[in-house]
């Protein structure tokens, strides 16, 4: 076998949360909660799954390449013109498609530590140089962003919200970190968890859209309208830039049913505003709860808390795990301390709050 490109042998392969079925089937146990990927623990409304069910119908045919009926009622939705959209599978794709049409070896990035693993492994894999900028109490530290600019530098990854940190830049801050680039430097704005951030100074990145040329921002059907498993997400940005993206994009890379899918989410906001509400409640529930429990944690603007455990973050994953809870050990991410939970239901959250105490 020949070796591969040089730089994939720089990636950790990216481990995602285990899933449910594989936990019960390894270790035995009936009844297992997984709180680990940020996904939304409910499923669909009613008007997603038969819109699910209906597109099952057609999946003989390939899916529209261009998402037409997705990219009229979304253009609708967000008030910007179609060719300002491209779809993906999962943000995710997006991230990666920016990479792959800007970076070239050597290229400079800038990204933030802890920060959105794909980031840094989309960038390595194409041999870029990256400059980690660390978080200063868990928050994006602009002014070192700002001083790590140069004239190299292709892209600056701003996860906003980020994960696993939960916290956001706000708009000043924002809009002084854009001025500060090179208007040639991609600024990429990965809002997979706008829906769920309620702080007025959060930044409007569409109407900075208007202002700068150099914006990509991704957004996702995977959190809030919870199609984590069809994967759908989307870029916004100029014409410009959405041209060169959808040149290096496979032609069917969006599926039929997840097209459908999104399609009837964006059609029923009052069911997934109601869901977003209930995400905010139990968040603060589990706040109240482990204050009570003397657990600290870092406030979060989205649907995950970064908790503090004091222990070794990986035992005490693995001691959940053993319980039927998964979380996230956030060791990988150099967090020894921490784990990563999603808010699920009212009932996964409290038997979340019980092992934990147990655990610890
Ligand atoms: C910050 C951030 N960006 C992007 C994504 C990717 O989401 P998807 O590819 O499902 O749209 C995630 C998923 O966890 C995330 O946490």
């Amino acid at each position: 076998m020949q070796a591969a490109k040089k730089y994939i042998y720089d990636v950790k392969p990216y481990v995602p949360g285990k899933p449910i079925e594989e936990v019960k089937r390894e270790l035995g146990l009936k009844s297992v909660i997984k709180l680990a990927s940020n996904e939304n623990p409910y499923p669909p409304s009613p008007k997603v799954l038969a819109a699910i069910k209906k597109a099952g119908a057609s999946v003989n045919r390939y899916p529209d390449g261009d998402c037409f009926a997705l990219r009229k009622a979304l253009a609708k939705f967000l008030k910007v013109g179609g060719s300002q959209l491209i779809f993906g599978n999962g943000s995710d794709e997006i991230i990666i498609l920016a990479v792959k049409a800007f970076v070239q070896e050597g290229d400079e990035v800038i990204i933030a530590k802890p920060s959105f693993l794909i980031y840094d492994i989309a960038c390595k894999l194409a041999g870029a140089r990256i400059q980690s900028v660390p978080l200063r109490g868990f928050c994006y530290d602009v002014e070192t962003i700002k001083a790590k600019i140069s004239r190299r530098t292709k892209i600056i990854f701003i996860g906003n919200p980020d994960n696993p940190c939960g916290t956001y830049i706000s708009a000043v801050p924002l809009e002084s970190l854009i001025k500060a680039a090179d208007p040639q430097t991609l600024i990429l704005i990965d809002e997979a968890y706008f829906e769920y951030v309620r702080a007025k100074d959060y930044p409007d990145s569409l109407a900075l859209i208007k202002k700068y040329p150099n914006l990509l921002v991704t957004r996702t059907f995977s959190k809030m309208y919870g199609l984590a498993g069809l994967r759908v997400g989307y870029g916004i940005a100029r014409p410009e830039v959405i041209d060169i993206l959808n040149r290096l994009r496979e032609p069917f890379n969006v599926n039929a049913i997840a097209q459908a899918a999104a399609v009837a989410a964006l059609g029923d906001q009052n069911h997934y505003k109601k869901l977003a509400k209930n995400m905010e409640e139990q968040r603060q529930l589990l706040y109240r709860g482990l204050a009570h429990a003397g657990i600290g944690f870092e406030a979060s603007f989205t649907n995950f808390i970064l908790i503090k455990v004091t222990a070794d973050s990986s035992h005490v994953a693995a001691a959940l795990l053993k319980k039927g809870v998964i979380v996230r050990d956030m060791s990988a991410w150099g967090l020894h301390s921490y784990i990563r939970v999603t808010i699920g239901t009212p009932a996964e959250n409290k038997w979340f709050l019980k092992t934990l105490r147990e655990v610890l």
